[in-house]
Order: structure tokens, then sequence, then C-alpha cells
């Protein structure tokens, strides 16, 4: 079993003298002894990159499902690779509800991000109405088909439920090891995800990282307000 994965989400956050800063307080916290990423927005990535401690990683936040071409506006997980990525999230729902991206889409860029040696963190979750209307599973599962036709090993997945996302609503320990659980079956019936990491996300707080993380069947955390300072991201890393 890998270890669990403390990651720090910047979204559309952070200019350069910010990750500077950041990474100056952070680096003098103690190294948390779980797997540390980061994926600040990709002009940032060398920066990071450059200021990481050995063993912490940085990954970007979306990527192309081409490898490249004359598609302005798109990166490709060659570049991210090419650039010191190692990770990559792919379905964030910021990238499914905002910018109005497919599942469909979902399966070549897991693709195309694997073959240029990236490991990516594959985001799904249920809207608000859709866990009202009792219909988690269901969506979760919909949302997993993406990674029929991958390889055994080699990504791992966040369930971040979207009514959780930036809400400061957060999942029950108990009602995220339900569906952490659900989809251990799920990839377990389909001989995928053998090396698979499942992250918790959606307003986790360093008050409430503890009790997450030590829940059965979550793996780590992906952290996106709270990670965006460098004290409140080493509680939660350091929170079991
Ligand atoms: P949040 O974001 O921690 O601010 O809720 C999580 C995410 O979007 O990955």
């Amino acid at each position: 079993m890998l270890k669990k994965l403390v990651a720090a989400n910047w979204k559309m956050y952070k200019v350069q003298i910010d990750v500077s800063d950041f990474f100056g307080k952070w680096n003098r916290l103690e190294t948390p002894k779980e797997e540390i990423a980061f994926f600040p927005q990709d002009p940032l990535i060398p920066l990071a990159k450059s200021l990481l401690r050995p063993g912490e990683k940085v990954g970007g936040q979306n990527c192309s499902e081409r490898k490249e071409g004359a598609f302005t506006g798109d990166t490709s997980p060659y570049l991210l690779k090419n650039v010191g990525c190692e990770y990559v999230l792919i379905g964030h729902s910021e990238r499914r509800h905002v910018f109005g991206e497919k599942n469909e889409v979902m399966g070549p860029k897991l693709k195309n991000a694997m073959e240029a040696g990236l490991r990516p963190v594959y985001c799904v979750g249920e809207k608000l109405e859709e866990r009202e209307a009792g219909k988690t599973i269901e969506v979760v599962f919909a949302q997993l088909e993406a990674l029929n036709g991958l390889s055994a090993t080699g990504y791992d997945i966040a369930y971040e439920p979207v009514w959780a996302i930036g809400t400061g609503k957060v999942a029950k320990p108990e009602d995220a090891s339900l569906v952490h659980g659900k989809i251990k079956e799920w990839l377990e019936e389909k001989g995928l995800g053998e090396d698979a990491r499942v992250l918790y996300g959606g307003s986790v707080k360093p008050d409430n990282a503890t009790e997450l993380l030590s829940s059965s069947g979550i793996d780590g955390l992906l952290v996106g307000g709270a990670s965006l300072d460098p004290e409140s991201f080493h509680k939660i890393a350091t929170a079991v």
C-alpha cells in the first residue's frame, strides 16, 4: 500500500511571490510523514518544483486529452511531465461543472496523462440534488466508467462531493467512508485501481482532517482553500 496522499489544490490562486512565501514558511515546518503533492496553476509549476523538499511532488490541475497540436489554450500532459510534474488532476468538479467538461472526455484524458508518464488523480462526486435523490453511488459509478480500459495500476481517485467543495459543508466521515468502500468494490470488480488510493476532498480543514484521515477507506485528502496557507495545510498533512 502506498503512503496516504495529502494534496494541495491551489486552484486559480497565488502568483510567484506567494509561492516563494508559501515554501519559505512550509520548508521550516517538519516534513510530514504522508506523501505531499502541490497542484499550482501551470506557469507556477517550475517555481514550485524548484522549492520542494525531497519526496514532495507537484502536479497539474488539468490536462489535454491530446498530445500536441493546434489546440490553443490547452496544456499537454507531456509538457506537465517535462516541467517536473508527477501528478495531474483529471475531472475536478470545477472542470466538469464550471467548464462543462463531459465524462466522455475523461477516459481519453486519463489515458493520455498516463501515456505521458503522469499519475492521474481522477476526481468524482455527486451534486447536492443527486445526493438528495439517493443517486450518489449511481453518479459516482457512472463517472468511474472513464477508467475502463486503463491499466490496473498507476492512478488515484478523489471522491469530492460537489456540495462540499468550497462550501464549508464537509461530508460526515461515515458517509465518505461508505462511498470510498463502494468505489473500492467497483475497482476490485473491474480489476482496476490495484494500487489506487481513494482521497476525500471537500471543505477539509485542520479541525476535521484527523477524523477524516483515520476513517476507514480514506487514503488521503485533496485540500482546496485550507491548503493555501502553509500552517493550515501542515496541520492537515500531519493530522494523523
Ligand atoms: P475545498 O476544495 O477544500 O476548498 O473545498 C477542494 C477541491 O476543490 O479540491
